[in-house]
């Protein structure tokens, strides 16, 4: 049942990639469906070729009018659904917003990624205001290098991390093959042959650190709820 949408209005900030290694993931144990709201449709793309794990639904985004009713849909269904949403603020990212358990933002360790992130942690608390709910977002840093980061990336990481308001994923989504590769052989990372695709142990890793972050921040959050409903 929990929504989990994918927002940053910057494009190429690794929305895509992270939420089909996180929907693949999650669909290893439980039926998933992610809904491609992005316009060029690379997840749909991506369904077409051989390795979709059995559990994993695609819906791809009709248009900024039927997105409620796809996430409504997809939420009755399954116990996952993932939204990746467009490079651009959008009412269809509002809609997504609006009914999501957990927004993830992801960016680089670059300043208009950063500035574009935190234009759409405004954009949720405007949401908040509109739907008189809380909706809890974390920032996600991706495509970071798994070994020394420049000066200029450790900056914009210490912006995020120490700053008590925001709450960040302490796992990154690391440069990796693995992860572009997916895009165009198909199928998961699990299923990719590591005699062609570099650092696919660590890049599995990687995939299982942030799967298992997602649902310790989900079960926070139930037990957030719970206990608001006991007290
Ligand atoms: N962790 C990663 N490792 C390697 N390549 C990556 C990684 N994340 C993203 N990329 C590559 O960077 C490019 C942009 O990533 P992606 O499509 O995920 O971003 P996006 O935020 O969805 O972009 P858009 O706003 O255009 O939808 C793609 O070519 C993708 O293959
Ligand atoms: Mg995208």
């Amino acid at each position: 049942m929990p929504v989990i949408a994918f927002a940053n209005s910057k494009g190429g900030s690794g929305k895509t990639t992270s939420a089909l290694l996180l929907a693949c993931a999650l669909a290893e144990t439980k039926p998933t469906t992610i809904i491609d709201a992005d316009p060029r449709h690379p997840i749909s793309t991506w369904a077409k070729m051989p390795g979709k794990p059995e559990e994993l639904s695609v819906v791809t985004n009709q248009s900024e009018k039927t997105i409620l009713d796809e996430i409504e849909a997809a939420a009755t269904k399954d116990p996952f659904v993932i939204i990746d949403l467009e490079g651009t603020a959008s009412r269809l990212m509002s809609y997504a917003i609006s009914q999501a358990d957990l927004v993830i933002i992801p960016l680089k360790e670059q300043q208009q990624d950063a500035l574009a992130a935190l234009d759409v942690i405004q954009e949720i608390h405007r949401d908040m205001k509109a739907t008189r709910r809380k909706i809890p977002y974390a920032a996600l840093f991706t495509q970071s290098r798994a070994a020394v980061k420049s000066r200029t990336a450790r900056h914009i990481a210490a912006q995020f991390r120490d700053n008590p308001k925001i709450d960040t994923f302490d796992v990154e989504i690391h440069e990796r093959d693995a992860f572009a590769a997916i895009f165009s052989i198909g199928g998961a990372v699990s299923q990719l042959d590591p005699k062609k695709v570099n650092g696919l142990r660590k890049a599995l890793e990687n995939v299982e650190g942030f799967r298992s972050e997602v649902i310790y921040k989900l079960r926070g959050l139930t037990s957030e709820v719970e206990g608001r409903a006991v007290a």
